[in-house]
């Protein structure tokens, strides 16, 4: 019987507070830099799921909503939306929390990661509960 898991399973969550390395030339967090951090966070999620390793193919839609500055509190969650075959479909959504809590939703993407047998090759992953 195929192995099924609940999205909630490998539901996860990433901090960074905004370096000076992480600014562009105009005093925004750099774009590339959100993505990498969406990316690892989209790999984790997948690995949690699929228990295997893992390689995203496609980063589709991602929107900047609103921008994050120095020094500013950045959370990403990601979490499954769907799988397929050997593909899972993972939501990550960016916001700038505030010292006071309150979030401002800065970025959402979705990426399709791969799961991959040892040698590389597309290997099936469980089922979405
Ligand atoms: C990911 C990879 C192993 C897939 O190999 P492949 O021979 O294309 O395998 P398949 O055609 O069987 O595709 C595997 C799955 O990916 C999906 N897929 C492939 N290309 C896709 C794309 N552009 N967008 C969305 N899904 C895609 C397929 O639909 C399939 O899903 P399913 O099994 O759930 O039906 C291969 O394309 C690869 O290594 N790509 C480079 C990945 C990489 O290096 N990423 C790091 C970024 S630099």
């Amino acid at each position: 019987m195929e192995k099924v898991k609940t999205a909630e399973a490998s539901k996860t969550q990433q901090v960074h507070i905004v370096f000076t390395e992480d600014i562009n030339g105009i005093g925004r967090l750099f774009g590339g830099r959100l993505v990498e951090w969406m990316d690892i966070l989209a790999a984790v999620v997948a690995r949690r799921h699929s228990e295997c390793e893992v390689t995203t193919v496609s980063i589709d839609k991602v929107d900047f909503a609103a921008p994050a500055m120095l020094n500013d509190t950045v959370l990403l969650e990601g979490m499954l939306e769907s799988v397929g075959n050997t593909s899972m479909r993972v939501n990550i959504t960016a916001y700038v929390e505030k010292l006071n809590g309150e979030r401002i939703m800065i970025n959402s993407a979705k990426f399709v990661m791969v799961a991959m047998d040892e040698k590389g090759v597309p290997t099936r992953v469980p089922r979405l509960y």
